[in-house]
């Protein structure tokens, strides 16, 4: 028997392919402002917060205060346009049937999102209600690859920290995973999650009953 009780999952690029829209709104936030900004320098920001997205893509460009949180509300308003077309048919394949397999098992869900509007994607994807505690971009101060969100959902959800398995697929995830002793699944491009203690191309590549065997045998 494995001792596994949570999984928690991130949801940018592993519940939905949200990604695209975040790469739309900076790409729409660059051009206006003349800075480039390429599809290969959004995959780099995958799992890192909105402020510090925004520092990478001004790649070192000092700016004021106000001018930096006006960017950052524009990028978001882009970006809230695209969430408001996200239907429960936006979930990634997969998802939702082993959402529902892992809580027939008993096992606690968790989301851990750097994003301050998991909320809402959660609801408009229509499976807020499955998730038994929701960290997101107002949990924690320090962002991934600080462990402190996935401590924080582990401890919403009463398991100690390797008891949870992590779904993830950013590096920054991947690491903060780990920092806190949680095994951590890869999900997508091993160049970005080849630190996991598994990897998968996706959530529908997951048995379930293959991946409670695996964690069974596994040694601490
Ligand atoms: C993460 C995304 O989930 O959330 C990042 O992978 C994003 O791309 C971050 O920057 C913050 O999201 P938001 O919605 O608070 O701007
Ligand atoms: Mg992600």
């Amino acid at each position: 028997m494995s001792d596994i009780s949570a999984f928690i999952f991130d949801l940018d690029g592993v519940i939905t392919d949200t990604a695209e829209y975040h790469y739309q709104a900076w790409k729409r936030l660059a051009d206006e402002e003349g800075l480039p900004f390429t599809r290969a320098d959004n995959e780099a920001l995958r799992g890192v917060s909105r402020r510090e997205s925004l520092l990478r893509l001004l790649k070192g460009k000092v700016l004021p205060e106000a001018q930096l949180e006006a960017y950052m509300a524009r990028k978001n308003a882009y970006y809230r346009a695209f969430l408001a077309q996200l239907t429960p048919a936006d979930l990634l394949e997969g998802v939702a049937e082993f959402l529902a397999q892992a809580r027939a098992r008993g096992i606690k869900l968790g989301l851990g999102s750097a994003s301050k509007n998991a909320r809402e994607v959660l609801n408009n994807l229509g499976i807020a209600d499955q998730f038994d505690a929701i960290g997101d971009g107002y949990s924690v101060s320090r962002t991934k690859p600080a462990p402190d969100l996935f401590v924080w959902v582990a401890g919403r959800l009463n398991v100690p920290p390797a008891q949870c398995v992590v779904f993830e697929d950013a590096e920054a995830g991947i690491a903060a995973a780990r920092e806190c002793g949680m095994y951590a699944v890869g999900i997508g491009d091993p160049t970005r999650v080849g630190a996991a203690d598994l990897i998968v191309p996706s959530v529908a590549h997951l048995q379930l009953d293959d991946l409670l065997s695996r964690l069974a045998l596994r040694t601490h």
